[in-house]
């Protein structure tokens, strides 16, 4: 504890969630030690560069002062760990620990050489019962240490927005020393705290992404049928949310949800439901229907161009996104794939993204600018960047994914649900 009452606060692993919560308690005044596997990534945090692209925390992290290391032992300093690794998807859909257990590991191992007590947090995304089966054994003969599972609810490009008003905060615990402490650090956030034991913390944070995918699924097939009966999906959805009981939040129709958190956290889910014994109908039909929404993009155009094979095809939008050059999961990725299944030359323009999807794609595709999309034969939108709503689209074939209200002056406009 520093002389004025804050605390140290080692955080571990500092991707989006790690390096929010890391610049989210500097800004309050707490030491923070920041700890990560990748030099470079610890060289440009100690030179107040932002490795990621996240907007607030670019601009955050030049105001405060976060230690950045590779060193484990660093966390000997703190009074509290954060352990913030991903959990990405095994080939199966459940999830990999590995980037949570192995600094477990190197932290359980730092731990046995203090003399005091110590409070470690889990920050990563987990099913239910990781924390007691996976990482409780480890740390158990680590001296007096105190565990709690406190899951984060950050979105990309929003993530500090998210971390310093979030709309609650959950602290699973086992020992109220643990989660006493935890709760004080959170004091003066302004939002209500939820105290509950480990699983229930950690089911709170899958059920509540599982919800927001199926809300937004269930748009989607609302949409689908809008169209048909020429109705606006979106009009229909402004009307539902006037109903507090519904709210207006994740409703909004187009191809679906990407990104690095929903689907996967979905398919965990869905894999845990199965090994005890559960069927899981809804989350496998809410998954179901994302694989198959961006491929309404092609269906469409086939109304205006039925074959695909030679034509030049113009994408704009590669993000899972705005906001973010994260192409993890996006729908982009399903998209290009089956245009080149089908034989299109494709042309993409995406403002931050372009790097991460020639990772993917490389020379398949022509990466260009946004006019040289709209030379293309046909134009699919598949982010909602504000600057598209700057382009000139008349005489132009659009297929909207993502409702970008100025695309609709196009000589053919198509929304994908509206
Ligand atoms: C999500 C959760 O929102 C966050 O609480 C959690 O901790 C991490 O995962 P994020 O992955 O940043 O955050 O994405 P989010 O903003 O939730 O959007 C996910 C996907 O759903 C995006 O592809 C987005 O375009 C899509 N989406 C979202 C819709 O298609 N319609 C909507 O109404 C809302």
């Amino acid at each position: 504890m520093t002389k004025s009452g804050k605390k140290v606060i080692s955080v571990i692993g500092l991707g989006v969630v790690g390096l929010t919560t890391a610049v989210g308690f500097a800004l309050r005044g707490h030491r923070v030690i920041g700890i990560d596997i990748d030099p470079q990534k610890v060289r440009q945090i100690n030179e107040k560069i932002c490795p990621i692209y996240e907007e607030g925390l670019g601009k955050a992290i030049k105001n405060v002062e976060i230690i950045a290391t590779t060193d484990h032992g660093q966390a000997l300093d703190s009074d509290i760990s954060f352990l913030c690794g991903g959990t990405p998807p095994k080939a199966d859909g459940s999830i990999d620990l590995f980037y949570l257990e192995e600094p477990a590991k190197q932290l359980a191992e730092v731990l046995r050489m203090k003399k005091s007590y110590h409070l470690v947090v889990i920050r990563s995304t987990v099913v239910p019962g990781i924390t007691e089966k996976v990482i409780i054994p480890i740390l158990e003969n680590s001296g007096e240490v105190g565990i709690c599972i406190n899951p984060e609810f950050l979105r990309e490009g929003t993530a500090l927005e998210d971390f310093v008003a979030p709309r609650r905060i959950v602290i699973g615990e086992n020992d109220r020393r643990a989660g006493d402490i935890l709760c004080n650090l959170y004091e003066g956030f302004g939002c209500p705290i939820l105290r509950t034991d480990f699983k229930t913390a950690e089911m709170i944070k899958q059920a509540s992404n599982a919800f927001l995918a199926t809300r937004i699924s269930f748009i989607n097939e609302i949409g689908n049928t809008c169209k048909e009966l020429g109705i606006d999906v979106y009009e229909v959805a402004k009307g539902m949310g006037y109903d507090e009981r519904i709210g207006s939040e994740y409703l909004r129709a187009g191809i679906g949800f990407g990104g690095f958190c929903l689907p996967k956290d979905l398919t965990a889910l869905v894999a845990k439901a199965k090994e005890v014994g559960s069927t899981p109908r809804i989350l496998e039909e809410v998954l179901h229907l994302n694989r198959e929404q961006p491929l309404r993009m092609l269906e469409l155009l086939k109304r205006h161009i039925p074959s695909l094979k030679g034509k030049v095809i113009g994408i704009l939008g590669l993000a899972f996104k705005p906001g973010t050059d994260d192409v993890r999961k996006t729908k982009a990725i399903d998209i290009v794939e089956a245009l080149l299944d089908e034989g299109a030359q494709i042309k993409v323009y995406d403002p931050r993204a372009m790097p991460n999807f020639k990772k993917l794609f490389d020379n398949k595709i022509e990466y260009t600018s946004s006019d040289g999309v709209l030379t293309a034969d046909a134009v699919l939108i598949l982010t909602e960047w504000d600057e598209f709503n700057n382009l000139d689209y008349r005489n132009k074939i659009i297929i909207d994914g993502r409702r970008i209200l100025k695309a609709k002056e196009a000589r053919i406009y198509e929304g994908i649900c509206w």
